[in-house]
């Protein structure tokens, strides 16, 4: 059987097919259920043996050639449609789409990850403690006394809950990790060395201002070691001296410059002797600006020697050993850094405020 007229035939309407509607139909008449190349490849079984192989291959062949002129024609009609809708708007598929911006880290999470990154290569450990604290824990492991002002409920948030721990609340500092940290040393029979940082969340029941929240990050570190004696009354232990250094190495990293730091006597129950430590206004160099309010001194955090009740309670003996502590207010030092001047702004949520921070490397 010669296919030769149907092939011309066949490929000669698929060439004519108006759009693609019309080659959609066309498809169904060859290759729907009755049609008509199926049938042509169907009529096989109609013929003489002999001829069967033949002509099948033949009919074969013709099917898979109309089977690409179809196809080819369908990409036609596709890039044609296109190529208009294209052509009728002014949508640019060369132009860059808009900047996907993968988000800033706060600017407290990044210098708290500095800060981490700077005790922690000093030999610091990074310890946590529960934001839900008791009594116990924040106040009277920490030589803090019943009648202290700091537990009167105009700054500290308290809960219902209780414990033989005393009343829960909402830790008003890290420090109640000082303790937590001595204990879990010491329940095992270890003593010190110790040196930790604790980077944590804090809640105080403030009247939000530019300076106040009710919520704020501290770093509390904490270095106790044994006394060294070498008979001759040269004893040797975590020292004032000690305290300086480490403040003063970490605020010249953390303010990218050198800095003077001072002490003044600040005090708190848990340590003994207190200090508040100043660093010279990084604004002024010491000069005299708004920010220092002329004085050339910046109040930047709180810190002294562990008082002697405070290592007893965390099974250490005060005899024999001695240590410092701080509690760095982040913010404080995030404003400083970054010339922040309202503390509202860390909590605000402003999308302008935060996008101002380095975008997260890929
Ligand atoms: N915990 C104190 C506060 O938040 C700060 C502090 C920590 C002071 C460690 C001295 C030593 O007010």
């Amino acid at each position: 059987m010669d296919t030769t007229a149907l092939r011309e035939q066949w490929l000669h309407a698929i060439e004519k097919a108006a759009d693609a509607a019309a080659l959609a139909e066309l498809d169904t008449r060859l290759f729907g259920a009755k049609g008509e190349v199926v049938e042509l490849v169907r009529s096989v079984t109609t013929l003489p043996k002999e001829e069967r192989p033949a002509f099948g291959k033949a009919a074969n062949v013709l099917k898979q050639e109309v089977e690409q002129a179809l196809a080819a024609r369908r990409e036609a009609f596709a890039a044609a449609a296109l190529a208009q809708e294209l052509a009728a708007s002014d949508f640019d598929p060369t132009e860059p789409g808009p900047r996907v911006r993968r988000g800033a880290l706060h600017p407290i999470t990044i210098v708290q990850n500095e800060l981490v990154d700077l005790f922690t290569s000093m030999g610091f450990q990074w310890q946590d403690g529960p934001e839900v604290e008791s009594e116990y824990f924040n106040f009277d492991a920490l030589n803090i006394p019943g009648d202290h002002p700091a537990r009167e409920s105009q700054d500290t948030f308290w809960l219902r809950e209780q414990s033989g721990l005393g009343r829960n609340l909402l830790r008003t500092h890290t420090s109640p990790v000082q303790v937590r940290t001595m204990q879990r040393l010491t329940k095992h029979g270890f003593q010190p060395p110790l040196k930790v940082i604790v980077p944590g969340r804090c809640f105080r029941s403030e009247t939000v201002d530019k300076s106040h929240e009710h919520t704020f990050y501290q770093m509390e570190g904490l270095v106790v070691d044994r006394v060294q004696r070498d008979g001759h009354g040269g004893d040797r232990g975590v020292s004032i001296a000690n305290l300086i250094h480490t403040m003063k190495t970490c605020l010249r990293v953390i303010l990218e410059r050198d800095v003077q730091v001072r002490l003044r006597p600040g005090f708190f129950p848990f340590v003994e002797p207190g200090f508040e430590l100043d660093v010279n206004c990084p604004f002024c160099s010491g000069k005299g600006c708004s920010v220092c309010k002329q004085s050339g001194w910046i109040e930047i955090l709180p810190c002294g020697m562990v008082h002697p009740n405070v290592l007893r309670q965390g099974g250490i003996d005060p005899e024999e050993h001695t240590g410092f502590a701080f509690g760095m207010g982040l913010q404080r030092v995030v404003m400083l850094r970054y010339g922040i001047d309202d503390i509202r702004q860390f909590m605000g949520g402003d999308q302008r405020f935060l996008q101002q921070f380095p975008e997260v490397p890929r």
